[in-house]
């Protein structure tokens, strides 16, 4: 970690969503440091709790129940978690935290224009006032997104885009109030190939600009791999290990980063997806009391079950929550890129 303070600290987050059935722990106690111009990749199976991490950092959750019940949010060292929501609407979300959401294509109304949609960060933080003075600036985001002819592109509805282009106006959108930190929760998972390496260099370009940093979440190892600076391992609600994305990809120290990536047949694939492990993760309504992964790794003893085990400093900034991790372990990562 640099010495100056990180763009983003999260510490402790615990995120509850309370049900009739139970109480589902969907973040427990979470940690995370972002610096500003990097990239965070948050990966790990379907239903660990990235989405909720992120809609915890934005406030956004689901009104049945989604309560932030322990930890803090410093951004710009201001805790996000202690600010009112009407500060949050107008200071915060979507104006200093954007998001590109999982499902970009439904992110843009059919019935206003492209240069409505995109205008409405600049209208409704008023960054910019006046008519002319919305188009001029939606015309630079367009530009910036590369979407060709964009001072007569702005008038064209949704459905006159292509899915890529599309998916670059609601990037444009997102980044239209020049944000701090843009979370990004599986960008990428509907778009073909190409238009993932254009959306890829997209956010790179963009964050060479203006210093943006980035939270990405993403199913495929093989985006995280070449977006990303450092990597945090997502398991039942918990971070189970982090560090620089060569470590983490080079020298896995927890088993489930391990099983994650013996599942991808080649990391240098494009679509390195992440195939099943064997089994479940456990319910976050009743998670067990020891290592969560205990039941699906082949290197259980007796006491995994029983206590939930450290964080280790396997190396520097490389951390793992794993009884057998050991300081060390996590050294060897020099060499080539990971992917
Ligand atoms: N709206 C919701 N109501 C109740 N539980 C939810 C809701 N959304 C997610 N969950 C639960 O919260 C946990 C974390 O989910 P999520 O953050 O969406 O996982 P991920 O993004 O890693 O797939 C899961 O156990 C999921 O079932
Ligand atoms: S703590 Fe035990 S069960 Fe958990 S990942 Fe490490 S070895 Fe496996
Ligand atoms: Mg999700």
């Amino acid at each position: 970690m640099p010495d100056t303070a990180p763009l983003l600290r999260v510490e402790n987050l615990t995120t509850h969503i309370f049900l009739k059935r139970g109480v589902v722990r969907a973040v427990d106690g979470i940690d995370l440091e972002l610096a500003a111009g990097e990239t965070l990749g948050i990966i790990g199976e379907s239903g660990s709790g990235k989405t909720m991490t992120c809609l915890s950092i934005l406030r956004l959750l689901p009104k049945a129940g989604g309560r932030i019940v322990a930890g803090r949010v410093l951004l710009d060292g201001t805790d996000l978690t202690q600010v009112s929501e009407a500060e949050m609407a107008r200071d915060w979300r979507g104006r200093r935290i954007a998001m590109v959401s999982q499902d970009p294509l439904t992110a843009l109304n059919p019935v206003f224009t492209i240069g409505d949609q995109v205008g409405g960060p600049f209208r409704y933080h008023h960054l910019a006032r006046g008519r002319a003075a919305v188009r001029t600036a939606v015309t630079a985001v367009l530009r910036r997104v590369r979407i060709p002819s964009a001072e007569t592109r702005l008038d064209d509805y949704p459905h006159q885009f292509s899915g890529g282009m599309r998916q670059r106006a609601v990037i444009g959108m997102a980044i239209a109030s020049v944000p701090r930190l843009l979370i990004a929760d599986e960008p990428t998972s509907n778009l073909d190939v190409t238009i993932q390496v254009q959306m890829i260099e997209l956010f790179r370009d963009i964050q060479r600009e203006t210093g943006l940093g980035i939270i990405l979440i993403t199913h495929d190892l093989g985006v995280a791999a070449s977006l990303c600076d450092r990597i945090a391992v997502m398991y039942a609600g918990r971070i189970v290990e982090t560090g620089p994305v060569r470590a983490i990809y080079r020298n896995p120290a927890h088993p489930y980063t391990q099983a994650l990536l013996a599942a991808i047949p080649h990391l240098g694939q494009k679509r390195a997806r992440l195939l099943a492990i064997q089994g479940q993760p456990p319910s976050l309504i009743d998670p067990p009391a020891g290592c969560r992964f205990a039941a699906r790794c082949a290197q259980a003893m007796p006491r995994c079950a029983e206590a939930y085990p450290p964080d280790v400093a396997v190396a520097t900034d490389h951390f793992a929550a794993c009884w057998l991790a050991q300081p060390g372990q996590g050294n060897a990562v020099q060499g080539t890129a990971a992917a």
